[in-house]
C-alpha cells in the first residue's frame, strides 16, 4: 500500500516542536506532522541545513543545545512567543556516543551522551508539562531505542540513556493521566539514514540479519507512527514505549 495516500490533514492549527529536526528522523517526523498542517518549531545545534537548504516545512528555527537547561529555556519561550502554544513535543534529539567496552569509555563522553539523550527530554518536559496540563491536551513522544530495552554491547552510556528515555516516560505519563495530557516513546530498531555510510558492510549485513521481516526500518515508518501518537486517534495509551523492530521484539 502506498503510504502517501494514508496521510490525513490531523495537525491544522496545532503546534510542534521536534527537536533533532535538521536531518534524519527528526527531520522525518518534523516534515510529517508539517505536511498533516502542523506548525513546526524545529530545535537542534546545527541548523545549518534548515537554514540553507529546503527547511520549508519549519515554521520556526531553534539553535539550541539541549543539554542545556537554560537555552531550552530560553528556546521554549521564543516558540510560545512565536506560535502562542505548544500541542506537541517530540524529543528526538540523541547522540551515539563512542563505541568501546565500559572500561575504556571516558567518562566525558558518558556525561554528554547522557546530558543530550536523557537531561534534555527532562529539561523540555519539564517546560511542556505544565503548559499542556493548564490546556487540558497535549502529547508528548520521546525517541528510545530498541537498544533501551534490549541492552547493547560497547554502547553503555546510549543503552542507559535511551533506558532512562523509556522510565521517564512511564513516570510522567503517570502524572499526567486524566489531564488530556499523554506521554509515550517509540524504540526503533536500526533505521536507513546517513548514519549507513559510516557503516561496514558486515555491519549492516549483521544488523539486517536480526530483523525477522529482512529489512531495515525507513524514516517515514517511523514518522507514521509518530504522527499518530501525536494525534487525538492515539487517546487511550499512555506510558507506553511502542517498538518498531521488524518482528525482533515479540517480549
Ligand atoms: N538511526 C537509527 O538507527 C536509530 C535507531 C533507534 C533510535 N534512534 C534515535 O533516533 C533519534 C534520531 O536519530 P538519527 O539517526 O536521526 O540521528 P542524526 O544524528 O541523523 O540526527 C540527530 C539530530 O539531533 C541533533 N542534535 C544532536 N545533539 C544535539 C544537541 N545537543 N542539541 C540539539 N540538537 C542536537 C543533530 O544536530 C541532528 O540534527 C536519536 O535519538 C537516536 O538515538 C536512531
Amino acid at each position: 500500500m502506498e503510504m502517501q495516500s494514508l496521510k490525513q490533514r490531523r495537525f491544522e492549527a496545532r503546534t510542534a516542536i521536534v527537536t533533532g529536526a535538521a536531518r534524519g528522523i527528526g527531520r522525518g517526523i518534523a516534515q510529517r506532522l508539517a505536511e498533516e498542517g502542523c506548525r513546526i518549531a524545529c530545535w537542534d545545534n546545527d541548523v545549518s541545513s534548515l537554514e540553507s537548504g529546503d527547511g520549508s516545512f519549519a515554521a520556526l528555527v531553534q539553535d539550541v543545545d539541549l543539554a542545556d537547561a537554560r537555552a531550552v529555556e530560553a528556546a521554549f519561550a521564543a516558540t510560545l512567543e512565536s506560535f502562542g502554544h505548544v500541542d506537541i513535543v517530540v524529543n528526538n534529539a540523541g547522540i551515539n556516543g563512542p563505541v568501546v567496552p565500559i572500561e575504556d569509555y571516558p567518562v566525558d563522553a558518558w556525561n554528554r551522551v547522557l546530558a543530550v539523550d536523557l537531561n534534555s527530554v527532562f529539561h523540555t518536559c519539564r517546560l511542556a508539562v505544565p503548559h499542556m496540563r493548564a490546556r487540558g491536551a497535549g502529547r508528548i513522544v520521546n525517541v528510545a531505542s530498541i537498544v533501551g530495552k534490549e541492552g547493547h554491547p560497547n554502547i553503555c552510556a546510549y543503552s542507559a540513556a535511551k533506558a532512562g528515555v523509556i522510565g521517564l516516560t512511564k513516570s510522567i505519563a503517570r502524572e499526567l493521566a486524566g489531564t488530556g495530557v499523554t506521554v509515550n516513546g517509540i524504540a526503533p530498531a536500526i533505521t536507513e539514514t546517513d548514519l549507513f555510510r559510516e557503516m561496514t558492510e558486515e555491519h549492516i549485513e549483521a544488523s539486517k540479519a536480526r530483523i525477522p521481516m529482512g529489512r531495515f526500518l525507513t524514516v517515514p515508518e517511523i514518522a507514521a507512527m509518530v504522527a499518530w501518537i501525536a494525534s487525538d486517534e492515539c487517546s487511550f495509551t499512555t506510558g507506553f514505549t511502542f517498538d518498531l523492530s521488524g518482528g525482533r521484539a515479540t517480549y
